[in-house]
């Protein structure tokens, strides 16, 4: 069986093809290197010694994509291709909706062409905006507290329309919770350019000496120890998470929504002294004020996973901590 991977040189994309190769898929990644490197698929080929087939384009060029269906026989699509950086998109809100939409538009009706209506897509759990209470359902409410996030709703209502319109689609959306960590050969991880926005890279960042130190936005929510508490899953449990909805469609025809986290909730300050003990290694931080946009507390209800795509993490927040640190040195 044959999955396309757009998006596939990434922080996710390239931890589910390790996943898919290891189980014997034969994957085809698209993905335009806007934020990572092509080195990405001789890592990949490296960890599992599968051949990957790699095409450097475009997915809004639909002549583009025509040719990868034409050359491969694609069974299913993994859709992670699209711009993340909530910040970014606050500031530049239609390089967000140009790529993220287009993208996904693009990408559905070349599917159609092909008679390839399985489909994977990256959603977040952005789209529960400021939730109303956790652990989070997914039948919560959905709102966005920025366009990044509208993206992400948007594009769900997109998919859910081409379902209702035509029952042979199978599609799965998968609403991820905090992906941390890297795999543990430490060849692919997660690499950002610039200063990070996001804790995982950022400590790491401070415990390599490249940045001086964390600040740590507010430790006045109503939390246990005052300061915000997520959902941080590993990035390979997630991307097993993509292999167990590639099964899900093989099996059942229709449309579904699970969220991927573990269910448990972590404050800043538990990961930040796990990252220092684990990796025997200081962290420099002060508390400021609370950046604007969090919220105290976000983490999943997984029960839906585990029942409908029998999909549980297995892998706890020192392996999280050791493995992120660990791709850090190794690639400094
Ligand atoms: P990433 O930036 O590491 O990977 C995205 C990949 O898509 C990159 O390799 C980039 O070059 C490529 N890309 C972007 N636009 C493209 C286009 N038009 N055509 C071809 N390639 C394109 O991000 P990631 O962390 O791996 O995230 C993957 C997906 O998961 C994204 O859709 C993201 O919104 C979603 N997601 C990520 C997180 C997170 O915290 N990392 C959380 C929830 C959802
Ligand atoms: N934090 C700090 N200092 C930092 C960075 C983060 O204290 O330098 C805190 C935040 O205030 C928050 C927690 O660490 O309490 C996690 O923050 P992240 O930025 O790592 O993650 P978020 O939960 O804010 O958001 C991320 C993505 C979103 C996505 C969400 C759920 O950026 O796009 O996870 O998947 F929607």
């Amino acid at each position: 069986m044959s999955v396309l991977v757009t998006g596939g040189c990434g922080y996710i994309g390239s931890h589910t093809c390790v996943e898919l190769l290891n189980r014997n898929y034969d994957v085809v990644i698209v993905d335009n290197l806007s934020n990572s490197k092509r080195s990405v698929v001789d890592k990949i080929e490296e960890i599992t010694h599968k051949n990957v087939k790699f095409y450097e384009d475009d997915v809004c060029d639909k002549d583009a994509l025509r040719k990868i269906f034409n050359e491969n026989k694609i069974d299913m699509v993994i859709h992670f291709a699209g711009f993340k950086a909530v910040g970014e998109s606050v500031l530049n809100p239609m390089k967000y909706y140009r790529n993220n939409l287009v993208s996904t538009i693009c990408l559905c009706e070349v599917m159609k062409e092909y008679n390839c209506k399985n489909l994977v897509f990256s959603s977040s759990a952005t789209v529960y905006g400021t939730p109303r209470r956790v652990p989070i359902k997914e039948t919560a409410h959905l709102s966005t507290t920025n366009p990044y996030g509208t993206t992400k709703l948007f594009i769900e209502r997109i998919l859910t329309d081409l379902y209702k319109s035509d029952n042979e689609w199978n599609i799965v959306l998968l609403r991820y919770f905090n992906p941390i960590g890297a795999h543990e050969s430490g060849l692919i991880g997660e690499d950002p350019n610039g200063i990070p926005n996001n804790l995982m890279p950022y400590i790491v960042k401070v415990a390599t000496h490249e940045l001086n130190e964390l600040s740590v936005f507010g430790n006045d929510y109503n939390t246990k120890d005052g300061t915000g508490v997520r959902d941080y899953i590993h990035v390979v449990d997630l991307a097993i998470g993509h292999v167990k909805a590639i099964e899900k469609i093989n099996k059942s025809k229709g449309l579904f929504i699970y969220n991927l986290g573990t269910g448990k909730g972590y404050s800043v300050l538990e990961v930040l002294n796990t990252f220092m003990k684990v990796n025997n290694v200081d962290v420099k931080y002060k508390i400021v004020g609370r950046r604007s946009g969090d919220v105290a507390s976000c983490y999943a209800n997984p029960e839906k996973a585990l029942k409908g795509l029998g999909f549980k993490t297995t892998k706890n927040l020192e392996e999280m901590c050791r493995d992120a640190y660990n791709f850090a040195i190794k690639n400094k």
